[in-house]
């Protein structure tokens, strides 16, 4: 406290002087600069210090001190990844879970680990068994900066980081853990198992990561609410696109199990399905999928919700894979950019689509003859149809699919028909017509009629023969 005060002090001195010199023109400006950089300096380096006067073995310093950053290689953490560290850095976790700095909580069950620190301090650990959270719930706490690899021992079942306590995944209260950080690291699974998992946790930072190796998830997060994944790369193989062994990738770099998480600015470059979602009202945003191809059996973003999507999917880019929603139920995909024919895919389970947007978005294809969207209907055909719109999007070398289309026909008789076909979405669907009748003789005023607007086509008739253009609107899926 009384450093704190000093520094403080020290500051305002300065600052002082700043406002002092600046107000005289004739005291030269770097030197001040250059005076503020020498305190941050001292300040930067006693920190320095601090982490490194403790490293005599002992490291009750740090926990009976002011700070709470627990530099693993002073549990015995190996950072050169030769030896094995994973007693080390649990024992490091068992400390930081285990002060409680005012004995305070976050919400109910959660112990307030008032920003501990579990520091990696730029090394490779390996591990052979989960870095498994302690059964105590807790959070505000943070683990950052280095490797973390599984040994050929670790079990194929296990993920490099566990956040989920020991007794069936759930440690007494609503919530496991809340307000915990990964940040800054890499974590190689070794093709042994997983990268994180999460399990019924609050408010969960995955921030600069990249996680590779893994032969079941890169990230999983099952219960809870609010992991949000940032600025990440996920892939099961280091690649960086058109891989030899791309037909064999596998596994999922991102499983989102819960509620309202959000994946943020993320690049997956390799695995069988980029992101599956199974929970409701999660947010994706700014994510790049190039994980594997659709012509390899690749999926980029999968829905795997029937009845209750509820997902946001805006802004990402859909390179050569695509997004699968089942039976999708308010969805929207929207300025996205899609790639080397991708494309959105609305999956049949039960029958069910309603509150779909698929807008404003971009795609490129190759030939011509793929879909921008396609409907899935190979297992049931949707039978309830709500409300969907397809609209406004851009196909370059594909086949523009949308719900709200416009045709015209021109022709001298009694008869005008406008086939939607090639571009309506849903078959046999139109929910409204509007049309107006341009006679070419204008000493002429026929009676006209919509006499057909079955089978995506569009027929209108008149008394007499007359030559005429009839400009037809029509859409679908409104309710
Ligand atoms: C080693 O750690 C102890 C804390 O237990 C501390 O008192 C001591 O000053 C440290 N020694 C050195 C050389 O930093
Ligand atoms: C690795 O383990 C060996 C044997 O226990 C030990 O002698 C060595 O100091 C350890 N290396 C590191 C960096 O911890
Ligand atoms: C911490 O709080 C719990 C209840 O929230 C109480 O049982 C325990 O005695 C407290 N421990 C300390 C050291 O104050
Ligand atoms: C894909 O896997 C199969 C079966 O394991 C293997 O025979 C083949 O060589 C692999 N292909 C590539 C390109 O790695
Ligand atoms: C339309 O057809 C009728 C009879 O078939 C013909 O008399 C008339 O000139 C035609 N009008 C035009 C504009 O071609």
């Amino acid at each position: 406290m009384a450093k704190h005060s000093l520094e403080t002090s020290r500051l305002i001195v300065l600052l002082l002087m700043m406002l002092i010199c600046f107000s005289d023109p004739a005291v030269a400006v770097a030197d001040q600069f250059s005076k503020l950089q020498y305190l941050k300096n001292s300040l930067f380096r006693r920190e320095l210090l601090s982490g490194s006067s403790t490293r005599n073995n002992s490291h009750s310093a740090l926990q009976n001190g002011l700070v709470s950053l627990y530099d693993v290689t002073l549990y015995g953490a190996d950072p050169t990844g030769r030896n094995d560290s994973t007693d080390a850095i649990l024992s490091a976790l068992s400390d930081a879970f285990n002060k409680r700095p005012g004995n305070e909580t976050l919400i109910t069950g959660v112990y307030d680990l008032g920003g501990a620190q579990i520091y990696l301090a730029g090394g490779t650990y390996t591990v052979s068994r989960p870095l498994r959270f302690p059964a105590s719930g807790a959070g505000n706490v943070m683990i950052h900066g280095g490797t973390i690899k599984a040994s050929d021992a670790f079990p194929t079942d296990g993920y490099l980081i566990d956040l989920t306590p020991p007794q069936n995944g759930k440690n007494g209260g609503a919530y496991n853990y809340e307000f915990v950080t990964l940040r800054d690291l890499l974590l190689d699974a070794n093709f042994r198992g997983g990268g994180i998992s999460i399990t019924n946790s609050l408010r969960i930072t995955i921030d600069n990561c990249y996680v590779t190796h893994f032969t079941t998830e890169g990230i999983i997060s099952r219960g809870g609410h609010e992991t949000y994944i940032h600025n990440s790369f996920l892939g099961q193989h280091i690649t960086g696109g058109g891989d030899p062994g791309e037909r064999n990738f596998s596994g999922t770099a991102i499983t989102l199990a819960g509620n309202d998480n959000a994946v943020t600015d993320v690049v997956i470059f390799s695995a069988a399905t980029g992101i599956l979602i199974s929970g409701q009202a999660n947010l994706l945003t700014g994510v790049h999928c190039y994980n594997k191809a659709t012509g390899f059996g690749g999926t980029g973003i999968y829905l795997k919700l029937p009845g209750l999507t509820q997902t946001r999917i805006v802004n990402c880019y859909m390179d050569y894979t695509g997004i699968v929603a089942e039976d999708p139920v308010q969805l929207l995909v929207a300025n996205s950019f899609f790639l080397g024919d991708a494309y959105v895919s609305l999956k049949s389970v039960n029958g069910v689509i309603d509150g779909v947007s698929i807008v404003d978005n971009e795609f490129s294809g190759s030939n011509g003859q793929i879909g921008i969207v396609h409907l899935d209907q190979s297992k049931t055909p949707f039978k309830k149809i709500g409300s969907i719109l397809v609209d406004r999007n851009a196909a370059r070398m594909m086949k523009l699919k949308s719900t709200v289309a416009r045709g015209m026909a021109r022709g001298n008789g009694t008869s005008w028909t406008v086939d939607f076909n090639p571009i309506l979405l849903l078959p046999n669907r139109i929910d409204h017509v509007q049309y107006s009748v341009r006679v070419d003789n204008s000493g002429l005023f026929p009676v006209h009629t919509l006499r057909k607007a079955t089978d995506n086509t569009v027929v209108v008739e008149s008394n007499v023969p007359v030559s005429a253009s009839i400009y037809v609107s029509v859409e679908q899926g409104i309710k």
